[in-house]
C-alpha cells in the first residue's frame, strides 16, 4: 500500500462522520443496482397471462382476510425451493401480484402458505374449517371465525373499492363490473366472501 492510500484509509477510520457518509453511499449504490432495474422489468411489472382482477365478492373477502389477521399466520409467497414447490405448487412470481394493494406475501407461517390454496378444498370444507378448524384438523391451533357466517354484507363501499383499484392502481375493471359491484355482494355472508377469495388464490398459474 502506498503511503498516500494508507493516510486516506486512516482518515476514514478515525472520522466517524465521514465513515458513516461513505457507508451510506456504498449501501445506496448497492441498493440502486439491485432494486432499481426491477421497477422497469416486464417480468416484475406486468401481469402473468391468466391473471384477472378480483371479483367484487373476492375483493370483499380479501378485506375480511386482512381484518381478521389471517395474514399474520399465513404467508402467500411460495419460495423457489424444492421443499416448498412439492408441497404448495409452482413458486410465486411477481406478475401474479401486480394488482395486490397491499400485497400479502408475508413470511410468518404459523399455518401453511395459502398462495395456491384455491381449488385445493371444497367450499364446504372451508366453511366447516373456518367455523371450527378442529372439526377437520384435530391438532389445529387456528382460531375459529364463526361470526363470518352470520355477518351479512351490504356492499356499501364495494363499488368505491373497485373504482379506487381501477383509477389509482390501474386494475382493469370494466364499467359493468364497477356498476354491479354492490349488487354482486349485497346479502352475501362474510363467509361467502372469504371463501370466494380463498378459492381464487393462485388461479393465474395453475
Ligand atoms: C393463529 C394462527 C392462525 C390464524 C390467525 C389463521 N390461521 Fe389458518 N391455519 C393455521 C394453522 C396452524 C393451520 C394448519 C392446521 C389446519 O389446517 O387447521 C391453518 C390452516 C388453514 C387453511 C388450510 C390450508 C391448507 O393448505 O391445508 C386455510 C385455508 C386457512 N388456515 C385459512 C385461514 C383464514 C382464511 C384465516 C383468517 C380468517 C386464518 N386461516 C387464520 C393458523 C392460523
Amino acid at each position: 500500500m502506498s503511503k498516500n492510500s494508507k493516510n486516506f484509509h486512516e482518515l476514514i477510520e478515525k472520522n466517524v462522520g465521514l465513515l458513516a457518509i461513505l457507508i451510506v453511499i456504498a449501501i445506496s449504490f448497492g441498493a440502486l443496482v439491485e432494486i432499481a432495474p426491477l421497477m422497469f422489468q416486464k417480468q416484475t411489472n406486468e401481469p402473468v397471462e391468466n391473471l384477472r382482477p378480483y371479483t367484487a365478492l373476492e375483493m370483499e373477502g380479501r378485506d375480511i382476510y386482512i381484518r381478521e389477521g389471517c395474514n399474520v399466520c399465513h404467508s402467500q409467497m411460495i419460495r423457489p425451493f424444492r421443499s416448498e414447490t412439492e408441497r404448495y405448487g409452482h413458486y410465486s412470481v411477481a406478475g401474479e401480484h401486480v394488482w395486490e394493494h397491499p400485497f400479502l406475501w408475508g413470511s410468518k407461517r404459523t399455518g401453511p402458505d395459502l398462495a395456491r390454496v384455491g381449488g385445493r378444498y371444497s367450499d364446504e370444507w372451508h366453511r366447516v374449517h373456518l367455523i371450527d378448524p378442529r372439526e377437520l384438523v384435530p391438532e389445529s391451533n387456528m382460531p375459529g371465525f364463526p361470526w363470518l357466517e352470520t355477518n351479512i354484507l351490504d356492499g356499501k363501499h364495494t363499488q368505491k373499492k373497485l373504482e379506487i383499484f381501477r383509477n389509482q392502481f390501474g386494475v382493469p375493471y370494466t364499467d359493468e363490473q364497477i356498476a354491479n359491484a354492490q349488487q354482486d355482494v349485497k346479502g352475501k355472508s362474510e363467509m361467502d366472501a372469504i371463501i370466494a377469495y380463498l378459492q381464487s388464490l393462485g388461479h393465474a398459474m395453475k
